[in-house]
């Protein structure tokens, strides 16, 4: 597609009424390479490149949060190779786009059991997340060792420690709290949740935060996903009716 198109399809955006928070299952770089007869490592290596276009046209258009799926907790079970594969790509991405991030106002965060990671990804995680706490631009939210389920677990274990230590009365313990007390605190919940490849599912992203997301699934997979069917998607939100269960 041209650049005419791109500017085109973003004229018709409504800026003021963009998702505030954006998250992605980016699913398919496996397929997209096997497709291709190639090693699946070489689908991880297009789909990063996807993660640099999402991020740049979030940040282009003003959306505030975005939340990569970039690793979950099953993806540990996966062939040594290809665990190995993706903590190098994820530390050459930390390596390569902080100063990209210093940049543009970019501030970094994850979700998950980030201690799982290597020391290899970990330090440059923590070192980006510390570089970047001030800026005010966009969140870029990395799941990392992220299941939904043992986020809200968690959670529940130290809302209960707390309580057994006097922090905090039981009688307190209502949405708002546990929110609070998810890895995601302090973020607005997702307004749109899109997953690529077809697949259907929520795979443990993001249980608690999705109750109101709109979802969005395209067969397209994550390697092959565009700026300009990001922005048709955009578009598509848009044109929804969100009610949250009250009648407009
Ligand atoms: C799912 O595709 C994708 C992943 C498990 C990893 C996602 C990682 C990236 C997009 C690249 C690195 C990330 C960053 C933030 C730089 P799949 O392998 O399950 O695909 P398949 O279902 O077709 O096998």
């Amino acid at each position: 597609m041209n650049s005419k198109k791109q500017a085109d399809l973003t004229e018709k955006l409504d800026l003021s009424r963009l998702p505030v928070h954006v998250a992605i299952i980016m699913d398919g770089n496996g397929r997209w390479a096997q497709k291709k007869l190639m090693n699946r490592v070489t689908g991880h290596e297009k789909g990063a490149e996807t993660v640099r276009m999402v991020v740049k046209t979030c940040r282009e258009l003003g959306v505030k949060v975005l939340t990569l799926y970039a690793f979950s907790t099953e993806n540990w079970q996966r062939p040594k190779i290809e665990v190995a594969a993706l903590m190098t790509l994820l530390r050459k991405f930390l390596e390569n786009e902080t100063p990209e991030m210093l940049k543009t106002g970019i501030r970094l965060r994850a979700i998950g059991e980030i201690d799982m990671l290597p020391d290899s990804v970990l330090s440059p995680l923590k070192e980006s997340m510390k570089k970047t706490m001030d800026n005010t631009g966009m969140t870029l939210n990395l799941a990392l060792s992220y299941g939904g389920r043992a986020e809200i677990s968690r959670a529940v274990k130290r809302i209960s420690q707390d309580v057994k230590n006097g922090i905090i009365d039981s009688s307190v313990v209502n949405e708002d709290l546990i929110s609070g007390y998810l890895d995601t605190a302090g973020m607005p919940d997702p307004d749109l949740l899109l997953r690529t490849s077809g697949e259907k599912r929520i795979s443990n992203f993001l249980l608690w935060q999705i109750a109101y997301a709109e979802m969005f699934f395209t067969d397209t997979l994550w390697p092959d996903f565009t700026r300009d069917e990001f922005v048709d998607i955009l578009l598509e939100y848009q044109r929804r009716n969100r009610t949250y269960g009250k009648v407009t």
